[in-house]
């Protein structure tokens, strides 16, 4: 016998940093597909910064998760039972299914994974959303020339290793930030950046000037916080800032302006800067070159990517916290099944 499907729900919204008791494992009944449906076996669940958004019952890009609801994310799975034409029993397809072992969406909403380019779980991670959110962001909003410094946190994460990387396929030069010795020493040793700053070393500030000699040109913003307030003063004339990401305040609870937001925006003025926050969504019609691209580089060994694994869909809470907290060291994925079963 098969054992009953699970699934986390959203128990509670966190207040500040997320808790174990936010979240619930529970069972539910197997669910059948009704016409035009398809029934998904999940293999792997991506989890994600932009999940901690959701929690939240505020205003953002998207809807958030209702109390009750099932925690949304990205998944790779197989496909146990199909009522749509364009989808066939056995395919292996990226859905939006969320942290639960089956589920039942829409066969329009699925995407047929090409597992020609790279083992299945990349498409979610390197030849995924987040690969995809380096891509775009770096070329069509950063536009690193040869030779100019791009400085990225996160570096050694699924989004800021890709980021590099591709900046060095530009021939620019890519300055990492991360947290720990042992993540600074991949990013600058095994990734190829030409330096890589610990941003919890007491001297980060001083550092990272002296790893900027020349200024910086794109600074692919992931973090927020201290780790900007140390970039603002070196960002070169006509800069390029792509917001990302700021998750270094995912969690805050106090809605404070910066006392410094005044001179941020004279510099972005003086300084010419230009600063677009964006979504990956936006770029779209931009999957074909990404695709093309980044399987090719990967292919090649010019972009390599780290995946950090936990096992079972009960893992999914602690994992979930600890990214947000920088304990994963990669793009933080859960296996929930098995390739094949
Ligand atoms: N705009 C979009 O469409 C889009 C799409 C995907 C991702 N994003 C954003 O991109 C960023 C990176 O996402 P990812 O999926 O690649 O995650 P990731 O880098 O694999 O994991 C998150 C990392 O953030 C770092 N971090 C956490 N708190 C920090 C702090 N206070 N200061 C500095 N670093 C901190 C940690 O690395 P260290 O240990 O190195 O500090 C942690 O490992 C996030 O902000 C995410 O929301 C945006």
């Amino acid at each position: 016998m098969t054992a009953s499907p699970k699934r986390v729900v959203l128990a509670a919204r966190p207040h500040g940093e997320p808790k174990t008791s936010d979240f619930r494992l529970e069972d539910y009944a197997m669910p059948v597909p009704g016409e035009g449906e398809v029934l998904l076996r999940t293999i792997w669940l991506s989890l994600d910064p932009y999940m901690r958004g959701r929690m939240n019952d505020a205003a953002s890009y998207s809807e958030p998760v209702p109390v009750d609801g099932v925690m949304e994310g990205g998944t790779v799975c197989e496909v146990l039972a199909s009522n749509n034409p364009g989808v066939a029993k056995g395919d292996i397809v990226l859905a939006h299914s969320g942290w639960q072992t089956h589920a039942v969406v829409d066969g329009k909403l699925v995407r047929k994974v090409d597992t020609g380019l790279g083992p299945i779980s990349t498409a979610v991670g390197i030849l995924g959303m987040p690969g995809m959110t380096a891509y775009t962001g770096l070329l069509d909003i950063g536009q690193p020339k040869e030779g100019e410094t791009v400085v990225v946190a996160a570096a050694s994460g699924a989004v800021g290793s890709a980021v590099g990387q591709i900046a060095m396929i530009k021939g620019a030069r890519a300055v990492g930030i991360a947290g720990g010795k042992d993540k600074c020493d991949y990013v600058k040793n095994e990734l190829g950046f030409a330096e890589c700053i610990d941003h919890r070393d007491p001297d980060f500030a001083a550092k990272l000037k002296a790893a900027c000699p020349d200024g910086i040109d794109v600074y692919f913003e992931n973090v927020g916080g201290e780790v900007f307030e140390a970039v603002f003063p070196l960002l070169n004339f006509f800069a390029r800032i792509p917001v990302c990401g700021l998750i270094a305040s995912y969690s805050d609870t106090a809605d404070s302006t910066p006392k410094w937001a005044g001179k941020l925006m004279r510099t972005v003025l003086t300084k010419r800067l230009l600063i677009r926050g964006f979504i990956v969504r936006d770029f779209a019609n931009r999957r074909g070159d990404f695709l093309r691209d980044m399987s090719q580089w990967v292919k090649e060994g010019k972009v390599k990517y780290k995946e950090f694994v936990t096992e079972g869909l009960d893992s999914a809470p602690e994992a979930f916290m600890g990214l947000l907290k920088g304990k994963n060291f990669g793009k933080q994925l859960v296996r929930i099944g098995a390739d094949k079963v």
